[in-house]
């Protein structure tokens, strides 16, 4: 990708799009990634994405975390994240190790339709 199409990218996605780029990254398929999000996801982030525990964020949130764009939310699912004074860390992949990149891309597009964001 080149720099132009790199910015571009990047104020699509800060818009709030789901950037699809088709020559540069694997899209996201929300149908495959809704059974990804219930088996790997939703004990902490509930099904109606509002936050199942302590420390998990609501994915409905008009200005939540969804307005990150897709390679912050990609990085932080594949690799964890902990956000400072929060009582608990986002597990890399959510514990489920034999996710990979396309299932990750699956279920943050699940996410994105079924929440907003
Ligand atoms: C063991 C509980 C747990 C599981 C399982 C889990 N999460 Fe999380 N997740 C969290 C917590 C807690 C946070 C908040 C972390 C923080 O802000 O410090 C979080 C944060 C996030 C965020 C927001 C990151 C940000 O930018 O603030 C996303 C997106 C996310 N999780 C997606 C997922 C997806 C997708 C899965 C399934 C593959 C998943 N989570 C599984 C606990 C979990």
């Amino acid at each position: 990708m080149n720099a132009r199409t790199c910015f571009l990218v990047f104020i699509a996605s800060s818009m709030g799009f789901a950037v699809v780029v088709p020559k540069i990254g694997v899209a996201g398929d929300a149908k495959k990634g809704q059974a990804i999000y219930s088996q790997s996801c939703a004990a902490c982030h509930g099904t109606d994405g509002k936050g199942g525990i302590p420390g998990a964020p609501d994915f409905t949130s008009k200005n939540g975390v969804l307005k990150s764009p897709d390679s912050v939310l990609i990085d932080r699912i594949t690799n964890g994240y902990q956000s400072k004074g929060s009582p608990m860390a986002m597990p890399p992949k959510g514990g489920n190790a034999s996710l990979t990149a396309q299932d990750i891309s699956d279920v943050l597009a699940y996410i994105r339709q079924r929440f907003g964001g």
